[in-house]
This record gives structure tokens, C-alpha cells and sequence, in this order.
């Protein structure tokens, strides 16, 4: 395995396993949970391989598309790896495809999407808010992946532009206001799908969804627990996250 190269995407997890994504570059400054240090002092260093910074160590991993969701900073709520994971599969998304996604937030979601289409596809993401979306442009870069995703500006209830679009992936708070406008830019048997906070959110969209051809409606929670193996035993984590999302799914038909 090849040691770390100036400009590396690195990895660093504390003995906590909290994840810190940083690039090798050469310039001193603070990092949030790491201190004031120069991250160009990785490059050489072999992943893998435990390593100090002032009083606290250090793993320095090879960062996975998990860790760059988990790595990034965010702003909004983010989808969660057990969420993207089901998006994902329901959705089909495969190298190649073109995907639009509405409300992009810190990125995360973009992050898993723009990594499952390259190098050949594309994610084209709606954001209304500037802020958010120099955020989440950052993120991209932080991942690696901005070649792979198109930022637009604007709201996406008022038009999609694209056309023949594999899947529509919202995360917004009136998704059911862009059903039409998703039915219209999809290809036929291409995925819609949103995630939705409350069941209203649900009832509404699956309400608009029903009105059109669309195939396959169908509303998804995933519950996600981990399991902690200690000396004593062996049981369920009292960290559960208890709540994120409902999905909703539908595949658009003649
Ligand atoms: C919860 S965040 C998305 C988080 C994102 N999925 C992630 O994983 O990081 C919702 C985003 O949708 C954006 N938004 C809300 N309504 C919108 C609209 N009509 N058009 C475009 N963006 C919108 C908000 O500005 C916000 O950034």
C-alpha cells in the first residue's frame, strides 16, 4: 500500500471513533476535535498506522464513502448511511446513470450519489439556498466527487430541466409540490423517491404520486441498531437513533 501523497483525502479517527476528514495539504491551522496542526505532516505516513497529534492519538484510514458522509461538517440533518443505503438500492443507481437530486443541505446524500454514478453519470442537484449550496460544494471537494455533481441554484417545485432522468431524489419539506415536475423529467421506469421527516409529509406525497402513473408506491422506515460486544455481554446499543426519515418510492409508468 502506497504511504500518503500530498493532497490525499486522509481519515483520522480518535480512540473514540470520532472521524475527522482531512486533506494533505500544507497549511498550519485549527481543527475542530484535533487542535492546531499542519496536516501536510501526514504525507509519508502509511495508513494504517497509529500516529499523534499533541496529546491525543490517532488511526489513519483510507476514507470510505461512510466516512466521508460521517466526516463531513453539516448544517441541516443529514440522510444517514442506513437511509442512503435503501435509496440507493430502491433507486437502482448505477454507474452511468443521471440522477437529479432537490435539496442538497450539507451534501451527504450528493456524496453517496455522486460515487455509485461515476465516472460516466451524473447527479444534478437542486439547492434553492446559496449558503448551503458553497456547503455542500465544499463537502464535494472535501470527498473528492465534485467532477461528478451539477449545483443548481433555484427552486426545484418551479421545473426540472432535465429529461430521460434515471431517478428524482428529494429531500425537501413539501416534496408532494414536485411530483409533477419529477414525473415529466423522468424516463419511463425511472425512480422517484423522498424523505420525509413526519407522516404528513408522507400521506400528502403518496396522495400527489397516486394521481399519475407511477407503479410501485411504496413507504419504508429502516431501523438500524447497533450491537455493542462487551466482556459482560453482548447486547443492543442505548444509542439507538430513534428517529430520521419515512422513504417513499414509485417508478413511473406509460
Ligand atoms: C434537510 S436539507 C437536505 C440534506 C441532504 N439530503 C443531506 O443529506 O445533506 C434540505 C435542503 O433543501 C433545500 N430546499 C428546501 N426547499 C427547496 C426547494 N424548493 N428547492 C431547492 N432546495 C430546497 C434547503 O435549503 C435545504 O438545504
Amino acid at each position: 500500500v502506497t504511504p500518503i501523497a500530498p493532497n490525499d483525502h486522509v481519515l483520522l479517527m480518535d480512540d473514540r471513533g470520532r472521524k475527522y476528514l482531512i486533506r494533505a495539504v500544507d497549511r498550519v491551522g485549527k481543527v475542530k476535535g484535533i487542535g492546531v496542526f499542519n496536516p501536510y505532516t501526514l504525507v509519508d505516513q502509511h495508513y494504517g498506522t497509529t500516529i499523534k497529534i499533541g496529546t491525543k492519538h490517532f488511526v489513519v484510514l483510507h476514507p470510505s464513502v461512510v466516512d466521508k458522509v460521517e466526516g463531513i461538517p453539516r448544517r441541516a440533518q443529514i440522510i444517514t448511511p442506513k437511509d442512503a443505503a435503501q435509496i440507493a438500492l430502491q433507486c437502482d443507481v448505477n454507474s452511468g446513470d443521471l440522477i437529479v437530486e432537490g435539496g442538497m443541505g450539507s451534501g451527504a446524500l450528493t456524496i453517496v450519489l455522486a460515487s455509485l454514478v461515476k465516472p460516466d453519470g451524473r447527479v444534478i442537484s437542486y439547492e434553492w439556498r446559496k449558503d448551503f449550496a458553497r456547503f455542500a460544494q465544499q463537502n464535494l471537494a472535501l470527498a473528492s466527487l465534485e467532477q461528478w455533481c451539477e449545483i443548481k441554484l433555484g427552486d426545484i417545485t418551479q421545473g426540472i430541466d432535465e429529461v430521460g432522468v434515471d431517478a428524482v431524489i428529494l429531500d425537501l419539506p413539501n416534496p408532494w409540490d414536485v411530483v409533477e415536475t419529477s414525473f415529466n423529467a423522468l424516463r419511463v421506469c425511472g425512480h422517484f423517491a423522498s424523505y420525509s421527516p413526519t407522516i404528513g409529509q408522507v400521506e400528502k406525497t403518496v396522495a400527489e404520486l397516486r394521481r399519475r402513473p407511477f407503479a410501485e408506491i411504496k413507504v419504508l422506515e429502516t431501523l438500524q441498531r447497533e450491537i455493542v460486544v462487551g466482556p459482560r455481554g453482548t447486547r443492543p446499543s442505548s444509542n439507538m437513533l430513534g428517529h430520521t426519515g419515512y422513504l417513499t418510492f414509485a417508478r413511473k409508468i406509460l
